[in-house]
């Protein structure tokens, strides 16, 4: 454990999944966090730095239990790393004890997300929902909102590994807002005589019209490409994911800095 009276101190949920083993190292190992809790389904009373493949015990015990470890470890920062089913419940029960949800799992919408925000100001807190850690999926978001005022044809495809949960994933819904809050409405314009002979082939539809289609497939981790079309031209604007260590900056940044804004937010991009 790293233990400074200025740390940060944090609790990781779903600790012993693919992102969550990462992140208990990462935490582990950054200057200003110290890991106090880790919540776990299974392997209760094992040390979490040994059962995330560590080679020394941190001295946190994994437990099962979010609320107790809420209530016995105080932490200032919990980062939530489980599954779209429990993601929402575990985020208002760690606002309501007055720490600051660092949410990593995806699959909260718009509603929730505007129960959340209730929650935290209600509290006079703060709190981060990120739908994707890594900084070059918010760039490459951050591109795709820029193309979106010059090109009216557009559509996402993302590629994630064959075990994900939720789909399409939180970063392409979140690539598709960010572009829709600079053109609203993108054309549609064969859509009446569209006939799909395989239903779904065309990927699902927005309001806004634009198009998102999900390939899940194992050995991928998270990849997407946003593709606007014009006369004569194609931009593709593309990230990939290789490898989940490219989520850890992020985790980290957030858990460091989410303690010095008031409000809850929805992307990376409000605290770098
Ligand atoms: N924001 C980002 O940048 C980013 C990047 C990649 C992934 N994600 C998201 O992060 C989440 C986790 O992804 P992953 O690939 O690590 O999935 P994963 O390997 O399935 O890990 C999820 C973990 O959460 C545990 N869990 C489920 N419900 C729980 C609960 N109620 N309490 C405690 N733990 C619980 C699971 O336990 P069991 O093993 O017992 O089922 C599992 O260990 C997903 O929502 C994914 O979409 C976000």
């Amino acid at each position: 454990m790293n233990q400074s009276s200025s740390s940060v101190n944090v609790v990781i949920v779903g600790a012993l999944g693919r992102m969550g083993s990462q992140a208990v190292g990462a935490v582990l190992a950054a200057d200003g966090l110290e890991l106090v809790g880790a919540v776990a389904r299974r392997q209760a009373g094992e040390d979490v730095a040994l059962a995330t493949g560590g080679q020394a015990p941190c001295g946190v015990e994994i437990q099962t239990n979010l609320a107790s470890v809420l209530a016995d470890r105080k932490p200032e920062v919990v980062i939530d790393l489980t599954r779209p089913d429990c993601v929402f419940a575990n985020a208002l029960a760690i606002i309501d004890a007055g720490a600051r949800p660092v949410i990593g799992a995806t699959g909260l919408d718009n509603a929730q997300l505007g129960q959340l925000a209730q929650a935290v100001q209600a509290k006079g807190t703060s709190g981060i929902y990120v739908p994707n850690f890594s900084i070059g999926a918010v760039l490459m978001m951050q591109f795709a909102a820029q193309a979106s005022l010059y090109f009216d044809h557009v559509e996402i495809t993302e590629t994630h590994h064959n075990q994900k949960k939720d789909a399409p994933s939180g970063t392409a819904i979140r690539t598709a807002e960010l572009m829709e809050q600079k053109r609203p409405q993108f054309a549609t314009d064969n859509l009446a005589d569209e006939v799909e002979t395989l239903p779904g082939s065309r990927g699902g539809c927005r309001p806004s019209g634009i198009r998102i289609h999900s390939l899940r497939l194992p050995g991928a981790v998270a990849h997407q490409e946003v593709v606007f079309g014009d006369t004569g031209q194609l931009l593709t604007i593309r990230h990939d994911a290789l490898d989940r260590s490219c989520f850890m900056p992020g985790v980290v940044h957030a858990a460091r800095t989410i303690g010095s804004k008031r409000g809850f937010f929805v992307g990376l991009e409000h605290l770098l």
